[in-house]
């Protein structure tokens, strides 16, 4: 087999250099999370830079009312799926899998082996929610290949501890813990960091300070990216819409004239505005 690389550098396969590139060089970098090979498709060809096949999926595909009963084989599966929409279409998206509840806080023997499901079923990062605990964890996946996106204030797993779907950092304390957490795992060699719920301040700290990739969702307009859950971007679910959550249908012709108004939006700045922070 002959790989012809595509010619077009604004069609080349995006990779984890391309993503610390565009960090270094100020663009900013669109994410939304997906979760089938339609949207895949979709998602690609209006350019997104960075596919997120979240857990998620537990509230917006399966109905649940938390993340936490998602299974690492229904996010190998999800993964796949994307994976396929996007080889399909040539795509040229990065994409992280996310490790979802109890697939690694046990061990870093176990996240490893969960982790080689979501990489093998085609994504190429992974995600986990937590601070200081998973640093070791963190540490481990990187030494063995296993590029890691690590996951900061509103952390949807610990929704219990947090006592609800709050915004984090918000005292003193708690926004000196996160940025000790923020350096711990930059340390450990996390490439890419998202802050959701957070102070547009701590974040803009947090990004200035640290060497990895930070994405935000409702973290301020500083972070090197935004990501928001697809459904969200299309209004599409129902219930209490949080702060930093905005609609793009409105105004837009389709689906694809929506997300489109997303990637631009991000790419030029206009949003997240700061009605969309805290
Ligand atoms: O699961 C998810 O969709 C996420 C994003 C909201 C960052 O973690």
């Amino acid at each position: 087999m002959t790989y012809v690389r595509d010619t077009d550098p604004a069609r080349r396969p995006v990779t984890l250099n391309t993503l610390t590139r565009m960090r270094t060089a100020g663009e900013p970098i669109a994410m939304l999370t997906c979760y089938d090979s339609t949207f895949a498709a979709v998602c690609d060809a209006v350019g997104a830079d960075v596919l997120l096949v979240g857990d998620s999926l537990g509230n917006v595909l399966q109905g649940h009312d938390t993340t936490l009963p998602v299974t690492i084989d229904e996010m190998a599966y999800h993964t796949g799926c994307v994976a396929r929409g996007l080889r399909n279409v040539e795509g040229r998206a990065f994409l992280i899998g996310d490790m979802p509840f109890g697939s690694y806080q046990e061990s870093r023997e176990q996240a490893m082996r969960n982790a080689v499901k979501l990489l093998t079923a085609g994504a190429q990062m992974v995600k986990l929610e937590g601070g200081a605990h998973m640093v070791d964890t963190v540490r481990f996946l990187v030494e063995r290949g296993v590029p890691v996106c690590a996951h900061l204030g509103l952390t949807p797993q610990s929704v219990h501890q947090l006592g609800g779907y709050r915004a984090q950092g918000v005292t003193t304390e708690s926004a000196e813990r996160l940025k000790t957490d923020a350096a711990l795992l930059d340390d450990a060699g996390a490439s890419m960091l998202v802050m959701e719920m957070v102070p547009a301040r701590l974040a803009t700290d947090v990004t200035a300070a640290r060497r990895f990739i930070t994405i935000g969702i409702g973290a301020g307009l500083d972070c090197h990216g935004q990501v928001l859950v697809l459904h969200d971007v299309l209004g599409l679910f129902p219930g209490r819409r949080p702060r930093f959550v905005r609609n793009f249908m409105p105004g837009a012709d389709d689906v694809q004239d929506a997300l489109g108004r997303y990637i631009a939006a991000v790419k030029e700045r206009s949003f997240p505005g700061p009605e969309h922070a805290y």
